[in-house]
């Protein structure tokens, strides 16, 4: 079945057949239908014909790990005298598009802390070598069939709920995408600073591509002032049937050389829905980060 047969929302398959009355729509779904002409990759090609149905149940895995060369025991570090895993859980608590949240994790205490404040909690094994990987495990542990999986991370304890919702809501309404995540504004301050991931979309949304360089590159050499650029956010939503494949899919050569994981699913040929959002990012990296994020709370009166 062409998975656009079944495009998610009855409201874009209608506008693609009303007299393009609503011209804007019916030029989205065209797009649609050409960006997955266009997919080459094999497995892509595959995966989208067995997949296309809309998905409607939705699961929140926030992966914490107590081990980390920069930072150990990070998720339960206090940020004004509550653990940071918890702030992230009560975030995505007032999302409204999660059907479950859980925290997947392979470390006692931090089980132990979790569900003393009332999370559900997975145990994954210590094997696990990233959260998405984390992530994979606890998705096939759970009892219920989810359709889509948000990687929540326990790193941005100020995380909007809107934003968890919008990559939902993004995978949900792209039915040709089996990835989606978001985007912010860029300070021209980090414009060089590796560790910033900048990101280029196409005109749908769909992502172009991922760089630690300054992407798109001014012939000057310096930051365009003018220029948009995009700083990528560390949250991510999988169709769930690839995120069991996510993991195995072989390195590619972009993305080893930027080191960037989610280069190998576009290099693979697949699709990345990306939303923009306002926000702040406040990771907590290092022991440093949480007097940072401590400061910019109280500023602000957040408790
Ligand atoms: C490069 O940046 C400058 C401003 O710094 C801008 O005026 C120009 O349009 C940009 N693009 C090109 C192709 O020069
Ligand atoms: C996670 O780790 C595995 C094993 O090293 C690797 O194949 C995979 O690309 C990593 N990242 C993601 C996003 O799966």
């Amino acid at each position: 079945m062409n998975p656009m047969s079944v495009c998610s929302s009855s409201s874009s398959s209608s506008s693609s057949s009303s007299s393009s009355s609503n011209n804007t729509k019916a030029w989205i779904v065209h797009g649609i239908v050409a960006g997955v002409s266009i997919v080459v990759a094999l497995g892509a090609r595959a995966f989208l014909s067995r997949s296309g149905k809309f998905r409607s149940r939705v699961v929140g895995i926030i992966p914490a790990r107590f081990a980390s060369s920069r930072f150990e025991g990070k998720p339960l570090v206090h940020i004004l005298g509550k653990p940071m895993i918890q702030r992230t859980w009560e975030r995505a608590k007032l999302a409204t598009l999660l059907d479950h949240i859980v925290v997947a994790t392979d470390d006692d205490k931090i089980a132990e802390c979790c569900r003393g404040f009332g999370a559900d909690v997975i145990m994954t094994s210590e094997s696990c070598r990233n959260g998405t990987e984390r992530c994979n495990e606890a998705l096939q542990k759970l009892e219920k069939k989810y359709d889509i999986v948000v990687n929540i991370q326990g790193d941005e304890p100020l995380i909007e709920p809107e934003i968890i919702d919008g990559v939902v809501k993004a995978l949900q309404a792209a039915p040709d995408a089996v990835f989606s995540t978001a985007v912010t504004s860029l300070k021209a301050e980090d414009a060089f600073d590796p560790n910033r991931v900048k990101c280029v979309v196409d005109n749908q949304g769909y992502a172009i591509y991922f760089s630690r360089g300054l992407i798109p590159h001014n012939k000057s050499g310096k930051v365009n002032l003018h220029f948009p650029y995009m700083l990528h956010l560390g949250i991510q939503s999988y169709d769930s049937k690839f995120l069991k494949i996510y993991p195995e899919l072989q390195p590619t050569p972009l993305q080893l050389e930027e080191d960037l994981e989610q280069l190998k699913v576009l290099e693979n040929g697949y699709k990345m829905k990306v939303i923009k959002v306002d926000h702040e990012a406040h990771g907590v990296d290092t022991p440093e980060d949480v007097e940072k994020i401590e400061s910019y709370m109280r500023e602000r009166n957040l408790s």
